[in-house]
């Protein structure tokens, strides 16, 4: 009965909104999410309830969610700045840490200005809602994009279409009619997949349609490109060719929050209108002051992101030896795409058994038949890690289906 709950406790309400309902349905079809509790700190190695399991589902690319040195500048920042920013930005909410960090970020990634935001999430609703207010224009989407810039979209009321995943055709082909007010919003390395957008011939086409384009480099900030600047840096794309870029840092940077980077116009535009960034408290200034640690630790230490490199590569070319699916991404994010979302519940719970923590990612997450494992691997990773992952994904998907492996 986890996550339903029982009769006697469901209050008058429920005749009404019907919850029971929907939440039971959710358990039936495989759908139900369970949030899990960690009792220690992110890593290689996580503890949950008294066990330890090797965690391959996490966005802590670098190994910096646990880094003493990033925990020392979280409280250094708490003891100078204090834990909470105290008001909106701004009302008096934007302290040094912020202006520091937002400097730093700006000349890491080569663009105008940079402004903070709580969270990726929030930052994706900023632009698209600050762009769109009022109510011309097409939003232009990647079919595959991650959930927050599908939502931006709708939550700006802005009138959108997706184009098929990846493809620069469709997107030309959707853009020929469009008005002359026009935003293309695309996931870099798409979250759920691992795969890279052709950025270089996206932006061609939006130069040529002139539409704005702004990509979400959520998971290749700070992996991507020889210096981390992400996929962008990658690619051989400018400010100019990709206006604005959304990265965040609760993945490769460990810590939580996001920004926007881009042309001062843009910035300012987004300071003037964005509602997610004038009517919430600005982030916390310890946890600035700990991402500007962390951004410092990204540059300096490069052996992250070729040790995070070598590791993927190993896992690929075991893996496929081993005859296990993998799909076709060369990013840390190596997705097993199991089918109906029972079984991939079944593949996790059998790989928990095994010490392998990695959740099940299910519908409406990931399109409906395409429930999958979402391994993640970081630089906190061992090879030996990822040969203990390697056997019990052996064993728990050939309990499965005799030829999910060899
Ligand atoms: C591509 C992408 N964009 C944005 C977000 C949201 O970022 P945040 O977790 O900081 O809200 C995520 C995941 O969390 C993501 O995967």
């Amino acid at each position: 009965m986890s996550g339903i709950i029982p009769a006697r406790a469901v209050p008058e309400f429920e005749a009404a909104f019907e919850l029971q309902g929907q939440l039971r349905s959710l358990r039936e079809n495989g759908l139900l999410r369970e949030p899990i509790c960690l009792d220690s700190a992110q890593g290689a190695r996580v503890h949950i309830g008294g066990r330890e399991f090797l965690n391959f589902c996490s966005n802590d690319y670098l190994g910096l969610a646990a880094d003493p040195r990033v925990a020392e500048a979280l409280c250094r920042g708490a003891r100078e700045f204090g834990t909470g920013s105290g008001a909106s930005a701004l009302v008096c909410g934007r302290s040094r840490p912020h202006l520091d960090l937002e400097r730093g970020l700006s000349d890491f990634v080569g663009r105008e200005r940079v402004l903070l935001f709580s969270s990726g999430y929030l930052a994706n609703l900023a632009a698209v809602s600050s762009l769109m207010r009022s109510g011309a224009g097409l939003v232009l989407e990647d079919r595959l994009n991650h959930a927050s810039l599908l939502d931006a979209a709708v939550l700006a009321r802005a009138r959108f279409k997706r184009y098929a995943h990846a493809d620069p055709v469709s997107l030309q082909t959707a853009l020929i009619s469009a008005p002359q007010r026009k935003l293309v919003l695309t996931d870099t390395v798409f979250s759920m997949d691992g795969d890279i957008c052709p950025l270089r011939e996206i932006a061609g086409v939006c130069a040529e349609a002139g539409a704005l384009f702004m990509v979400d480099d959520a998971h290749g900030f700070g992996v991507l490109g020889d210096n981390g600047r992400g996929a962008l840096e990658q690619a051989g794309l400018n400010q100019k060719e990709v206006p604005l870029l959304v990265g965040t840092f609760g993945k490769a940077l460990g810590t939580g929050g996001a920004f926007i980077a881009g042309p001062a116009i843009l910035i300012e535009t987004l300071i003037q209108f964005a509602r997610p960034y004038i009517y919430t408290t600005a982030p916390s200034p310890a946890l600035a002051y700990a991402t500007s640690a962390a951004l410092q630790i990204l540059i300096e230490e490069g052996w992250r992101r070729e040790k995070l490199r070598d590791l993927v590569a190993y896992f690929r070319a075991h893996a496929r030896e081993l005859g296990i699916d993998v799909q076709d991404s060369h990013t840390a994010i190596q997705p097993l795409i199991i089918g109906e979302p029972e079984a991939a519940v079944a593949v996790s719970g059998r790989l928990r058994e095994r010490g392998i923590l990695i959740t099940a990612i299910r519908p409406p997450t990931v399109p409906r038949g395409s429930a999958r494992l979402r391994i993640t691997l970081s630089a906190a990773h061992e090879k030996g890690d990822i040969d203990q992952l390697l056997r019990a994904l052996v064993e728990s998907l050939a309990k499965r289906k005799p030829d999910a492996c060899a």
